[in-house]
């Protein structure tokens, strides 16, 4: 066997090795992103608006009235902020920054000493700037929207995406009461269709785990609760990535660029191939 041999055995191998790899790696990514709302199962698609100035400017209020008081947002800065959503800095201090000692360029560094509230919620709030880029729009989105009533928790609630979060539903007022509900579904025979009795009812079992708001608890109805999130969670994923929209706009001018560019040096070459022949 000469040493061309060995070598082409080596790369089969390898190549086989590598293929092995790739494709466990695959199956592995594959049942790690299984059930990415764990009791809720799949999160509830986002999809976000980031043109839509005032969608922005309602999720910066309301985070900064129901989330800032124990949220930080310490890569940005209030002034880049109101800046960006287009809301005119006298108005975005006078109406939605609570402190006067703020000044426009500072950073949203938040307005609660993380040793403190570790010791009130077991952890420390964690930092929200880039919450959208770690968990993903449609994992915040869901989470917003899945507190449910649970008297063994320390605050009364827990959550179906975030089981046993540390964290309040501060948006009860709003949303209502939230419970999980149980209801009698169809039980499902082998070749797929409903399961029938004797006398041809459907035959029932009882599953639990759905959520239910209680009526008039609320100060929203479900809808514009929902919309209210998807505010929210547009402003998180804009905060999360500010630039985004400029990017994208300054991104079609270099394809644009590329494309002239291309067709310029392509004509360039024919002319100076003409030369050799
Ligand atoms: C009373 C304090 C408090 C308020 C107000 C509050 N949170 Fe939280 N939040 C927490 C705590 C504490 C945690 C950590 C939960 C845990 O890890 O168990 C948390 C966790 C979160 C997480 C999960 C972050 C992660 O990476 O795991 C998100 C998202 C979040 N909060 C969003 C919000 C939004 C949006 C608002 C406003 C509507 C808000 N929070 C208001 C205390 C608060």
């Amino acid at each position: 066997m000469n040493i061309k041999n060995i070598f082409s055995i080596n790369l089969k191998w390898i190549r086989a090795f590598l293929l092995l790899f790739v494709s466990f790696t695959y199956i592995d990514l594959e049942a790690a992103e299984e059930a990415p709302c764990k009791d809720y199962g799949e999160c509830d698609e986002f999809k976000h608006s980031l043109k839509d100035m005032s969608s922005l400017q309602s999720g910066a209020s309301t985070f900064l009235t129901y989330c800032y008081g124990c949220h930080s947002l310490e890569y940005s800065r209030w002034n880049r902020i109101a800046n960006d959503l287009q809301i005119p800095e006298e108005i975005f201090f006078d109406n939605l920054v609570f402190d006067p000692s703020i000044k426009p360029g500072d950073l949203m560094a938040g307005s609660m000493s993380k040793e403190e509230s570790a010791k009130w919620f077991g952890v420390a709030p964690p930092d929200l700037t880039l919450v959208t880029r770690l968990h993903g729009s449609d994992w915040v989105y869901t989470y917003l929207r899945t507190f449910y009533e649970d008297s063994s928790k320390q605050y009364g609630v827990n959550n179906l995406v975030y089981p046993g979060a540390a964290m309040p539903n501060v948006l009860a007022a709003l949303q209502g009461n939230q419970q999980l509900a149980c209801k009698q579904v169809p039980v499902i025979a082998k070749n797929g269709g409903e399961k029938r009795d004797n006398s041809g009812n459907p035959i029932t079992k009882e599953k639990c785990g759905f959520l239910s708001i209680e009526e008039g608890t609320g100060s929203l109805n479900q809808e514009e609760f929902d919309e209210l999130i998807y505010d929210l969670t547009n402003f998180l994923t804009y905060v999360g990535d500010p630039d985004k929209v400029e990017r994208e706009r300054i991104g079609w001018y270099v394809v644009f660029f590329f494309i002239i560019f291309t067709t310029l040096s392509s004509l360039l070459h024919r002319e100076y191939q003409k030369d050799y022949h």
